[in-house]
């Protein structure tokens, strides 16, 4: 008795659902094509510089010809780009990818993508930004800081069977030069990668901030410890 009732009743609102349901139908569709379009867009590098004016740098020296003389993210000349990891990067014959996007090495995560959004809209954001270090690039998918570079996806080589960073194989990576920046002669110091190695400015050897190891040589655009100090209180200085 109960059931016939239900079946009667539900007859009327079956029929109004029908008529609603191509209009959900469009409406979800035009959600859908827009939020894939406007997610193939926010993958691409031109995405963060449309809206946050203090990206325009990092687009900008990401997008410099490799291997040449360049700026880095506070305008300070950089003798060659290569010693910028974005720029060098971007597109490499040396790693598997024939391309590295923003996004190949920064992760969207919707908790900052937030509060982003809302100093976008307060216009409360930094100008220069804070430099970010390896564990602020990497706590956001929870994976130790020098997995920034050494993961799944690059530097796979230089995973021990843990899939963590092996020191012993960067070491190894590098022994053939005469002064390896990744030996660990220093027990207590620790090698992390963003020490030495700087997405949008230029790369330095920590080790030249003690002392001048008659040996060292500075790749290409490198600076020392001392002038990637100097830089970066200029480029904080007001
Ligand atoms: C090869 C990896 C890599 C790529 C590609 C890359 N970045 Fe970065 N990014 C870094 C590293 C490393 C840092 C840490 C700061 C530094 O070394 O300059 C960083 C830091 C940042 C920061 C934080 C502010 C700061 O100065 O620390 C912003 C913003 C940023 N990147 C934007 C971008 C944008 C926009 C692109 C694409 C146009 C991009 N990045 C491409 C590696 C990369
Ligand atoms: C003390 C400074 C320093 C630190 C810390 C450092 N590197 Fe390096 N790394 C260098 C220098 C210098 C080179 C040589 C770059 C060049 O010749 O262009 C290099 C080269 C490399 C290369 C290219 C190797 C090759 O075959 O030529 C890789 C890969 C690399 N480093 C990964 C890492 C990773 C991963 C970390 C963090 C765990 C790290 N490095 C930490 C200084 C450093
Ligand atoms: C905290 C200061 C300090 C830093 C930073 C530093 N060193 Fe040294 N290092 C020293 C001192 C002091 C000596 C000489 C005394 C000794 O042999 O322990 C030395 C000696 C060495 C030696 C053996 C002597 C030689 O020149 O052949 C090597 C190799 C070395 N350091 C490598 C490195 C590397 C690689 C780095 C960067 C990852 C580095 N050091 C960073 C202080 C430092």
């Amino acid at each position: 008795m109960s059931e016939e009732k239900q079946t009667t009743e539900g007859q009327p609102s079956e029929k109004r659902k029908s008529k609603k349901l191509p209009i959900i139908a469009a409406v979800v569709v035009v959600i859908a094509v827009a939020g894939i379009g406007f997610w193939s867009w926010h993958e691409t590098p031109g995405f963060c510089a449309a809206f946050c004016h203090n990206m325009d740098q990092y687009l900008e020296g990401y997008e410099q010809e490799q291997g040449v003389a360049g700026v880095d993210k506070y305008g300070n000349e950089v003798s060659n780009t290569n010693a910028m990891m974005a720029t060098m990067h971007r597109n490499t014959k040396a790693t598997a990818m024939p391309e590295i996007r923003c996004m190949g090495c920064h992760h969207a995560i919707i908790g900052e993508q937030i509060s982003e959004g809302i100093g976008w809209v307060t216009g409360n954001y930094l100008d220069p930004l804070d430099e970010r270090v390896g564990e602020h690039l990497t706590s956001w998918w929870n994976e130790p800081a020098n997995n920034f570079c050494a993961n799944a996806n690059c530097h796979v080589y230089l995973l021990g069977d843990d899939g963590v960073l092996s020191y012993d194989k960067l070491e190894a990576s590098t022994k053939s030069r005469e002064f390896n920046p990744h030996e660990r002669h220093h027990e207590n110091l620790a090698l992390e990668c963003t020490s030495c190695h700087k997405g949008h400015r230029a790369s330095t050897i920590v080790c030249t901030g003690c002392h001048q190891h008659e040996n060292v040589q500075l790749p290409d655009g490198w600076v020392t410890y001392a002038e990637s100090q100097a830089l970066m209180k200029e480029a904080f200085a007001a």
